[in-house]
């Protein structure tokens, strides 16, 4: 689905992966590290960079790092213009249904967008992205704001979006719900470039990415 080979932009120096499709992807990585250019170099929103970049996709849903704090309308409203129609009379009653569903899955109200706090924009922005249903989700930070409960349902959705064939890259900081729920993780801005499968992600990994001083908490369970 997604080839990179030899990518260089900016903060991103040589690098090569592979994504396949079907695949729930965490890009991690210090501030400054290049995960957002990445994500929208894949979106196409970045044209002038060095190496090569396929994507194999037609309908790609990008969701900014920077959420709008307006937009007009009603919460399921907002959610349905996901579905890039040019027209409210043009959607159905399942959509409409869906939109319902997303609000309740989430913990959302139907209520003015405008009216939310910060996480629960969040959210509503995270529901627009899957009821698009494209192909290629490319999430910035998309958790940033959400609860554990919320990032939970989130990643969950998620992954029944990768199992119907599609792909979702996720920039995110939280490293447990990464072993926890993706499939692979792609490592920017450490002392050298990374690629692996959550079951290859480790301390070592993390020790390559973050410093020696990261350090690990045990847990008594
Ligand atoms: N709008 C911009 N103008 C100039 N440089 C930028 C801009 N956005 C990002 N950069 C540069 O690219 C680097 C990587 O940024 P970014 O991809 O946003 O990192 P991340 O998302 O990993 O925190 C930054 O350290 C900065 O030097
Ligand atoms: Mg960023």
């Amino acid at each position: 689905m997604i080839t990179v080979e030899d990518l260089s932009y900016s903060v991103l120096k040589n690098i090569t992966f592979h994504v396949p499709r079907g695949m729930l992807v965490a890009i991690i990585g210090p501030n400054g590290a290049g995960k957002s250019t990445l994500l929208k170099i894949i979106g196409g929103l970045i044209k002038d960079y060095k190496g090569k970049v396929k994507v194999n996709a037609k309908i790609k849903f990008y969701l900014s790092q920077h959420l709008p704090k307006e937009l007009p309308g009603l919460n399921s409203e907002v959610i349905l213009t996901g579905l890039e129609k040019s027209s409210f009379y043009d959607i159905d009653k399942k959509e409409w249904g869906k939109a319902r569903e997303y609000l309740s899955l989430l913990g959302l109200k139907e209520k003015p967008y405008d009216e939310q706090s910060g996480g629960e924009k969040q959210k509503t922005l995270l529901a627009r992205a899957l009821i698009s249903d494209a192909e290629l989700l490319l999430l910035d930070e998309p958790f940033s704001a959400l609860d554990v409960k919320s990032s939970n349902v989130v990643y969950k959705l998620l992954k029944d979006y990768v199992k119907k064939g599609k792909t979702a890259l996720v920039v995110t900081h939280d490293l447990s719900m990464v072993s926890k729920y993706v499939d692979r993780v792609i490592c920017l801005g450490g002392k050298e470039f990374l690629t692996c499968h959550v079951d290859e992600f480790n301390l070592d990994t993390i020790v390559k990415l973050y410093g020696e001083d990261f350090k690990v908490i045990h847990h008594v369970h």
